[in-house]
């Protein structure tokens, strides 16, 4: 057999159509546009490319966005300056800070430090507390892109055995949650492996849907991968430079092994990547029209 690919360039396109018409709509009607502050310390090559991208995206579905640069020895006070700055101004919606931040910044202070209600990365513990309850909130970017990945692509998650493999804070434990939720786009029975977990095949084979977000360039191989399962892969890993000088990526599944066992599977990259710019613009659209008292 082999896999359907699920195309995350081609869903992220279609989320991103949508959510223009919405900002369109938001300027003729209430004047409001929607606005989006990146904030990127020091020169970490891969978090650029990331921001850029950001920005891009911005700039192509009328979203203001406004771009701060900060040196790499930028102290603790300066970036929590900046972030209530950021807070207190009315033009800005949404509030991103790249991590990883440089190891003189104590990360969990600032994004304790950036308003609940301009947290469109979904990081802040209140926001994550809320999710895990099921209340409306803003869900992080990657979980939350695969969440609709799933969704759009008519892949069932209700009764569904997921196995997450990762435990990060900002893929493995929240998609877990998210898809634990008592909704029709959750419902799932969730087991959490990591990398201290003995066999992982064992678990991995059980697996309905695999979502693999570990880190590890080709871990997931077909023996590991129950036949017909949905596999989704959040890796990202650097495995050289192409002859222009450009970074070549893989996922954390060895993609040509698994999609002749599996029954769909994401592409990396290609699959996840794309979704989480796309929920990022969804979530500053989102408290934009929050911030005038209107529907999420
Ligand atoms: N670093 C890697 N992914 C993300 C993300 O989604 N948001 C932020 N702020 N930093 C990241």
């Amino acid at each position: 057999m082999t896999a359907r690919i699920i195309d995350g360039k081609k869903i992220a396109e279609e989320l991103k159509e949508e959510l223009k018409g919405q900002v369109a709509q938001l300027k003729e009607k209430y004047s409001l546009v929607p606005g989006l502050a990146t904030v990127l310390v020091g020169d970490d090559p891969a978090s650029h490319v990331y921001v850029n991208l950001k920005i891009k995206n911005c700039q192509n579905l009328g979203i203001a966005s406004f771009n701060y640069q900060l040196k790499a020895d930028t102290s603790q006070e300066e970036l929590l300056g900046l972030v209530h700055k950021l807070n207190s101004d009315p033009a800005v919606h949404g509030i991103l800070v790249q991590v990883p931040l440089p190891k003189q910044i104590n990360e969990t202070e600032i994004l304790l430090a950036i308003d609940p209600k301009k947290d469109v990365d979904g990081f802040h513990p209140y926001n994550l507390g809320k999710m895990v309850i099921g209340e409306n909130t803003f869900l992080s970017c990657t979980p939350g892109g695969i969440q609709q990945l799933l969704v759009r692509s008519n892949v069932k998650t209700e009764g569904a055995h997921v196995v997450v493999v990762g435990r990060s804070n900002i893929v493995g434990k929240p998609i877990a949650n998210i898809l634990l939720q008592k909704n029709s786009m959750a419902n799932a029975t969730v087991t959490v492996c990591h990398s201290r977990t003995p066999n992982i095949a064992n678990f991995t084979l059980q697996a309905d849907i695999l979502i693999v977000a570990i880190g590890i360039a080709g871990f997931i191989t077909a023996d590991m991968v129950k036949e017909g399962a949905t596999v989704i892969d959040v890796g990202t890993n650097r495995i050289g430079t192409t002859a222009t000088g450009k970074a070549k990526l893989t996922g954390d599944v060895a993609f040509e092994e698994v999609s002749q066992k599996a029954g769909a599977i994401t592409p990396s990259p290609g699959g996840v990547g794309p979704m989480t710019i796309a929920m990022l613009m969804a979530n500053t659209v989102k408290a934009a029209r929050l911030s005038i008292g209107l529907k999420p």
